[in-house]
């Protein structure tokens, strides 16, 4: 089995369509989920849809500032992750930099990966509201991109990429729709690569 966690901050949308792919494939389990804000609708989501599944609320400790926060936060984080013997972490709108002592504790363990899904073909529009700011550039396509992590801002090496088409009469939230809806189909491609193992990228 190939235990793999989800990492999420907001509306869960691509966590949710992870965890339905996941049932489907046999030698995937995801353990856990773990969100870092009280804002989330997700807890009372997968208590209905996926109750066998732990759902981790772990919040930073707003008493500590900058690099002891963060590494306290994912101290309390590997502890879920080693309890869950977790190889791959995926990133679903988890609004936080992963910091030296996850992705360390990551790769000191054979085959464990952190990967992240993006709403831009990246390298472009790195960084928070891609949509957006690719809408406002007036771009003729945009895309979605699965790429490893590192210790960038959503630099990694890419894993898959696909583009969609900007139609003229598209507005914003056409635009956001249609790359949504490839968001859904892209990230659970790549969780079927795990499970054939043709993302052994170790
Ligand atoms: C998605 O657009 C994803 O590409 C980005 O954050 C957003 C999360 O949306 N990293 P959701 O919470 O999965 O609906």
């Amino acid at each position: 089995m190939i235990n793999v966690a989800i990492f999420a901050s907001g509306t869960g949308t691509n966590a949710l369509k992870l965890l339905s792919h996941a049932r489907e494939l046999d030698n995937i389990s995801v353990p856990c989920l773990i969100i870092d804000t009280v804002t989330s609708p997700l807890p009372q989501m997968m208590k209905a849809d996926f109750p066998e599944i732990k759902t981790y609320q772990i919040l930073p400790d707003t008493e500590l500032r900058g690099e002891a926060r963060r590494t306290e936060h994912e101290g309390r984080i590997i502890q879920v992750l080693e309890e869950n013997k977790i190889e791959w972490i995926c990133l679903a709108g988890y609004m936080r930099l992963i910091g030296p002592r996850l992705l360390t504790q990551m790769k000191s363990r054979k085959h464990a990966q952190i990967l992240n899904i993006h709403p831009s073909l990246l390298p472009l529009y790195p960084g928070k509201d891609a949509y957006e700011r690719a809408f406002i550039d007036g771009v003729t396509k945009s895309g979605v991109t699965v790429h490893l992590v590192d210790e960038g801002m959503d630099s990694g090496p890419v894993v898959l990429q696909e583009s969609f088409p900007r139609k003229e009469s598209d507005s914003l939230v056409e635009f956001i729709r249609r790359g949504k809806e490839l968001e859904w189909k892209l990230y659970p491609k790549v969780l079927s690569m795990i499970s054939k193992g043709v993302l052994d990228v170790t």
